[in-house]
């Protein structure tokens, strides 16, 4: 019986040491640095290795005798790694990396020994490289989408708003880049390509996830210095805090750039900007045919870009006068017309009553 105890509390044991040895992830982004956890019994003249377990064992960085010894660390890690010095004697064996590369990847093996024992431990090492920033831009009649140097693989995805039922088998094109490091890339074929349909393309990884979104619309205006005219960039209605915004005229001339709220328009804008909405539209006065072109916001945060193009076209005052006038001219007959033709009809009713 006592035995039969023995042999479960053993098992237990096992068990426990099993689990609290298992193997630690560690997650690390591309070139920044990264520490990799490791304690051990403190002690006298510690002796520390640090081992990447790959194909064959690479030798990482080793300790002892009070001081580093990298004459048989690997070309790799040269000269990339540290450990914490000051923490050596209180058990930190923790190993510090930097400029954290795709080929750190793998399983890390944590060799420590003192007068009180020998330790190792394990720590799976994982490179993630966030997506970083979305391009969307157009080219006639083609969306081209594209990320760089993202890990690993992500994968890109399109939309439209509103919903379509146009089929996005869109071919993507992925690289991989020298350093390990995924370039993709997928362009939209628009066989109608409609103002006022937002298009979005999401490309996704692991650690994160971004949006780029591109609108085209057409705007009419008036010109003539009482008139306002109001430049959308979003729909919906956010205030702009987080977000940075670009103004563009004919896509290169900036007409203004606001970040953190901190806001500058261009000189040759000045007189024709007359104030921006918590949204970021633009709300422009005293335009000519001059300011006739396409003006392209760009909106981005933290996850999203947004880049709405409008093309505005300018009437003349005189054209519009032209226009009232057609206008009330024909509406002006049609009265005619329509009162004639009511005379008409009370004369003949009159006419009939009569008889
Ligand atoms: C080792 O020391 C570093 C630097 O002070 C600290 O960030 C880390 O948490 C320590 N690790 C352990 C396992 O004590
Ligand atoms: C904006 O629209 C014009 C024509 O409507 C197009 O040629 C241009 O590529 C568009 N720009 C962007 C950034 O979508
Ligand atoms: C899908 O699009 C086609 C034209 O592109 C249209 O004829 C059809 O009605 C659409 N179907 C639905 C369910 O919207
Ligand atoms: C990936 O993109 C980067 C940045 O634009 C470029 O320098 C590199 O040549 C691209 N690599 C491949 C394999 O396309
Ligand atoms: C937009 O939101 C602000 C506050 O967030 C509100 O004061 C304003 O009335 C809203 N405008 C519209 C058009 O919904
Ligand atoms: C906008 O302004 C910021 C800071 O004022 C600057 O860093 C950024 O390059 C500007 N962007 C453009 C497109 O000019
Ligand atoms: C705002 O922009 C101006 C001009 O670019 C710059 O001098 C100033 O430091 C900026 N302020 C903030 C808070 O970013």
């Amino acid at each position: 019986m006592i035995s039969l105890s023995l042999c479960l509390l053993l098992f237990f044991v096992l068990c426990l040491k099993t689990v609290v040895r298992g193997d630690t992830d560690v997650s690390c982004v591309f070139m920044e640095s990264c520490m990799l956890p490791c304690s051990f019994q403190g002690g006298a003249n510690p002796v520390i290795h640090w081992f990447l377990l790959n194909r064959k064992e690479l030798h990482v960085h080793s300790y002892y005798h009070n001081q580093d010894q990298l004459s048989l660390q690997d070309q790799h890690f040269k000269p990339r790694t540290s450990l914490f010095k000051d923490q050596i004697s209180r058990g930190n064996a923790s190993l510090q990396l930097t400029g954290v590369k795709v080929q750190d990847q793998g399983r890390y093996r944590c060799f420590t020994s003192t007068v009180t024992g020998d330790k190792e431990s394990f720590i799976n090492l994982k490179v993630d490289a966030p997506v970083n920033k979305v391009d969307i831009h157009q080219v006639e009649n083609s969306i081209t989408c594209s990320s760089e140097g993202i890990y690993p693989e992500p994968e890109l995805t399109w939309s439209t708003n509103p919903p379509s039922n146009m089929t996005f088998n869109t071919p993507t094109r992925v690289q991989q880049t020298e350093q390990q490091l995924y370039n993709i890339s997928s362009s939209l074929i628009l066989s109608d390509p409609g103002t006022d349909v937002v298009y979005s393309c999401t490309i996704s990884t692991r650690r994160n996830k971004r949006r780029a979104a591109l609108k085209n619309s057409e705007l009419f205006s008036v010109s003539g210095s009482s008139r306002e005219t109001s430049v959308l960039c979003i729909s919906s209605n956010i205030s702009l805090t987080d977000f940075s915004l670009v103004w563009r005229f004919n896509h290169h001339q900036i007409i203004l750039n606001q970040t953190n709220g901190n806001r500058t328009v261009s000189e040759e804008w000045r007189q024709h900007v007359k104030s921006v909405s918590e949204s970021g539209s633009l709300m422009l006065q005293d335009v000519t045919k001059k300011q006739e072109g396409t003006y392209t916001c760009e909106l981005s945060s933290a996850e999203e870009t947004y880049i709405s193009n409008t093309s505005l076209k300018i009437l003349k005052g005189g054209q519009t006068t032209v226009l009232v006038i057609i206008i009330s001219v024909v509406v002006g007959l049609m009265l005619a017309a329509g009162s004639g033709a009511l005379l008409v009809y009370y004369k003949n009713k009159e006419d009939k009553n009569q008889l």
